[in-house]
């Protein structure tokens, strides 16, 4: 069974246990939130000019598309704004900010139709985010820049929460994709050919979650829970931002989500900031989850060659 709570006051520690329970929670825009995606908007509304972004796709030759994602989506994450926004927004979820880091945030599109379904705007088949490399404490947070409907959000498949799946996260390694896929990611055409940490099984994506929030409205999550984007069957591509947190109670103790069936190597660790002051992770925490730094772990030739 999975609970999925609305605007829920519980404390941050009792939210992360549900968390890592399956459990989901969904919020109304907050004054963080509405920040945001204001951000968000500015900068799409820029490059998009004069058509609306999330309507650009019908006025735009998909190169053109392309060629503003491209210069979109780096805008977004590495504007300071952001940084400066995320923990403003974990406070008012309750987060204590000394012990809670974050990443930067994404910026995602998922066009309608078959328009554009590879490299920046790849749409993401059901998957879990555990099988790209972080600890199983991580937790995801989502929100919609623009209206969105239940057939361009995303969908949950909480059947799976106690069901391992087959998946190829076992060639997945976090810091030889960050050399190789994410410049790939600028290079794709129509087809996306960049080895994907993804199921190797026929999925039963029956029964589904979809949660449609309002823009701002936010949805967490556990890294763990299998989820994708929906095949975008409106007129309006969707545009909305992810980004995610860890808590120093869970990674000093190695706790978080049960691990069913993630196998990835390398680690999303270094990737998290502080909330208080934007600082990495202390490094003894960081080695327990490096293995490149742990005693016994060799860089293979042949470890190197299967994921790029
Ligand atoms: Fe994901």
């Amino acid at each position: 069974m999975t609970n999925v709570f609305f605007n829920s006051d519980i404390g941050d520690d009792e939210r992360r246990n549900g968390l890592y329970n399956g459990e989901l929670y969904v919020y109304t825009p907050s004054t963080g939130t509405k920040a945001l995606i204001a951000v968000a908007r500015e900068i799409c509304e820029e490059l998009f000019a004069p058509c609306h972004p999330a309507e650009a796709q019908h006025h735009l030759p998909v190169e053109k598309f392309s060629e503003i994602l491209k210069e979109l989506k780096p805008r977004f994450i590495h504007d300071p704004r952001c940084k400066e926004i995320i923990p403003l927004l974990l406070q008012e979820h309750g987060c204590d900010l000394d012990r809670t880091y974050f990443d930067v945030p994404r910026l995602r599109t998922a066009a309608a139709g078959d328009y554009l379904n590879s490299g920046l705007a790849y749409a993401f088949k059901p998957h879990r985010d555990t099988w790209y490399s972080p600890p199983m404490c991580q937790l995801n947070w989502w929100l919609p820049v623009y209206d969105i409907e239940a057939d361009n959000g995303m969908a949950f498949y909480p059947h799976y929460w106690n069901r391992a799946i087959r998946n190829s996260s076992n060639e997945f390694n976090y810091q030889i994709w960050n050399e190789t896929g994410r410049k790939q990611a600028h290079h794709q055409g129509k087809e996306d050919t960049r080895v994907q940490s993804e199921a190797l099984e026929e999925l039963e994506l029956n029964p589904e979650l979809r949660l449609v929030t309002e823009p701002g409205g936010m949805i967490v999550f556990s890294a763990a829970h299998l989820h994708g984007t929906v095949p975008n069957t409106t007129q309006r591509t969707r545009i909305s931002i992810d980004f995610r947190t860890v808590h120093l109670d869970e990674l000093e103790t190695d706790t978080g989500a049960p691990n069913l069936d993630s196998h990835c190597t390398g680690t999303t660790i270094r990737d998290y900031l502080r909330g208080t002051d934007r600082t990495q992770l202390p490094e003894e925490i960081i080695a327990c989850f490096d293995e490149s730094t742990c005693p016994g772990f060799e860089s293979t030739e042949e470890t190197a060659t299967v994921h790029v």
